[in-house]
């Protein structure tokens, strides 16, 4: 069964917004759904998420700190409500670290990947969405506080958009693509028909 769902995509994809409507829709279905962040989560990874998204640091304390939140996360809130029988979505998980500290900061893939061995689950399924990296950043212009990673300029995003896909074809069968460039009524009758299939 379909219980640890993520989502993911480059900054300025929407992906919260249709989070928020994809967990009713399963809601609705009459399953018991926990929704969860990364950075963040637990108290402490809260801590963690305004020190990585606000203070400058190195790229392996950057990755480190996103990994401490996650361990913390996966043993704090995520294994306990999948043990109690409930659907976990989080919004963002590993793959936001292979697409953003490998992708955009060029940290090494096999080091992450040792980490993500580390955390022990991974995801039964994730929806990226996926949107030309021009498209994401007019949405993102729209919004008035960006924190350091939103500040970074277009190539960056590029680069975390191409460690999103090669993510994508290292492990074909848990991603669902959405091409988030849509309308959002088309997004959502994409996701309707996914939540459709999960209970
Ligand atoms: P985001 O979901 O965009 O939060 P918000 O919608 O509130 O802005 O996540 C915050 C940022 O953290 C985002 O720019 C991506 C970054 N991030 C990483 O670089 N690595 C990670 O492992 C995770 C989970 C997030």
């Amino acid at each position: 069964m379909t219980k640890f769902i993520t989502f993911e995509g480059v900054d300025g994809a929407g992906k919260s917004t249709h989070l928020a409507w994809f967990a009713d829709a399963l809601r609705s279905r009459g399953l018991d759904v926990v929704v969860t962040r990364e950075p963040g989560g637990t108290p402490l990874g809260e801590q963690l998420r305004e020190m990585v998204l606000n203070q400058p640091m190195s790229m392996g304390t950057e990755a480190m700190l996103m990994f401490a939140s996650r361990i913390e996360h996966v043993e704090e809130v995520i294994k306990p409500a999948l043990l109690s029988g409930k659907c976990v979505i989080s919004d963002r998980f590993s793959d936001a670290s292979f697409a953003y500290q490998g992708g955009g900061r060029g940290m090494d893939w096999e080091r992450l990947k040792e980490l993500e061995q580390w955390v022990g689950i991974k995801p039964d399924l994730t929806l990226f969405f996926d949107v030309p990296i021009e498209v994401a950043r007019q949405r993102l212009s729209n919004n008035a506080s960006l924190d350091r990673f939103e500040q970074e300029q277009g190539e960056f995003f590029e680069r975390v958009r191409a460690g999103y896909h090669r993510r994508v074809a290292e492990d074909r069968l848990r991603f669902k693509v959405i091409d988030a460039a849509q309308s959002l009524e088309e997004v959502k009758r994409q996701l309707a028909s996914i939540a459709g299939k999960i209970g």
